[in-house]
């Protein structure tokens, strides 16, 4: 079986991850930051040394403005309805997420204005329509680090310098670079940080996070008993209490920490350049076959492992079908949530086939996805 869906989830986990879970399972199991005993302390030890290692990851000073969430969706929703209010105006680009698009949606409905960027039909965006965007109100800029559609890269550090230079908040979806991409919050000037643990940072679903930089304060989202301050009926002011009510899911936060430490020992450069090559070796394979039609810049230092491509006079779910019952091939066919990214590539409503490449994808595993998509070509 060949699993190239890791844009949806990655698989398989690094075997730590499964173990770090089933200890924490198996030897703690008891909650984190609520009662004293040596059980409930190692709890904490656990959320504690994942966030710092998180910290450590994306060069964030400070591990206790890291706040853990279930997903990029989660943090993406924390960050935007948390800091967006009627009069306020944000930039966004066509090439976003539902998890981007549909909040801002709701939040215009409530007197935001949202102005998207065009990108163009490769999925890249000129930095300078994101200047020439910027109004007296405008308050934040919300970006897609990395396509899941067509894998194209934000210029991050040329935004990041843009909203810097004109006190915006800049927040980024990290869902398809965190792990996969060498990311850096002073680096790059990003305010919010929305990743997911369940991709590239290899930790198990129901796992994410939010950073949000020095001297922000957002609305809580949710609020709750934190295990702190029980003595109010208020939600505690700092951080990260403020946003994680409720109890933490401490075994899969064990789970993300193991992730994130075994791509810092692995090493996010040489990850992304074994997933560079391989990125490049799976255009270069689906263009030489006659009838394919592949999306995007066709350019590996410009995107991440994320390819999307059609076959003519097939659908996409039949491809998905036949490469999945013919071929053991696992992957996503269709919009992959992303209706306005279609849109921009001109392949709404259909959408494409997706193939998402991960840390554990070998040579071997493209070159028979090539050999498939060939054959299927060939009507075989
Ligand atoms: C670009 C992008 N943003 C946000 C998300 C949402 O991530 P999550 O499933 O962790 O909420 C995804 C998931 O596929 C994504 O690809």
């Amino acid at each position: 079986m060949i699993y190239l869906d890791n844009a949806a989830t990655s698989r398989p986990k690094p075997p730590e991850v499964i173990q770090a879970m089933t200890d924490f399972m198996n030897n703690v199991c008891a909650n984190s930051g609520r009662s004293g005993h040596r059980l409930a302390i190692e709890a904490s030890r656990t959320v504690y040394e994942t966030r710092e290692s998180i910290a450590e990851f994306f060069n964030i000073a400070n591990p206790l403005r890291v706040v853990f969430t279930l997903n990029a969706t989660e943090s993406l929703n924390l960050a935007m309805r948390g800091s967006l209010g009627t009069g306020d105006h944000v930039i966004t680009s066509s090439m976003e997420h539902n998890s981007v698009m549909r909040p801002l949606r709701a939040l215009e409905a409530q007197g935001v204005e949202v102005t998207v960027i065009q990108c163009s039909q490769q999925g890249f965006l000129d930095p300078n329509d994101i200047d020439k965007a910027i109004e007296p109100h405008t308050k934040m800029v919300v970006l897609n680090h990395g396509s899941n559609v067509i894998g194209s890269l934000a210029p991050v550090e040329e935004i990041g310098r843009i909203t810097w230079d004109s006190g915006l908040l800049f927040l980024l979806d990290t869902a398809q670079t965190a792990g996969a991409y060498p990311i850096d919050v002073e680096k790059m000037h990003i305010d919010l940080l929305a990743f997911t643990g369940h991709k590239s940072l290899c930790g198990p679903q129901g796992t994410g996070g939010l950073y949000i930089g020095e001297g922000i304060k957002l609305d809580a989202l949710k609020w709750g008993g934190t295990g702190s301050r029980s003595e109010e009926e208020y939600q505690p002011d700092f951080l990260p209490d403020k946003h994680e009510s409720g109890t933490l899911n401490v075994v899969g936060l064990a789970g993300l920490g193991a992730g994130v430490r075994f791509v810092m020992r692995e090493g996010v450069e040489t990850i992304r350049k074994r997933e560079r090559y391989l990125t490049h070796r799976l255009i270069s394979g689906l263009l030489a076959i006659p009838g394919v039609t592949v999306y995007g810049g066709l350019d590996a230092d410009r995107q991440i492992g994320v390819v999307s491509f059609n076959i003519d006079g097939l659908s996409q779910s039949e491809v998905g079908l036949r490469l999945d019952e013919d071929y053991e091939i696992m992957c996503r066919v269709g919009l992959h949530c992303a209706p306005i990214a279609h849109k921009t590539m001109g392949t709404f409503p259909d959408g494409t086939v997706r193939f998402g490449l991960g840390t554990f994808t070998t040579e071997d595993e493209i070159d028979a996805a090539i050999q498939a998509v060939r054959k299927l070509c060939e009507g075989n």
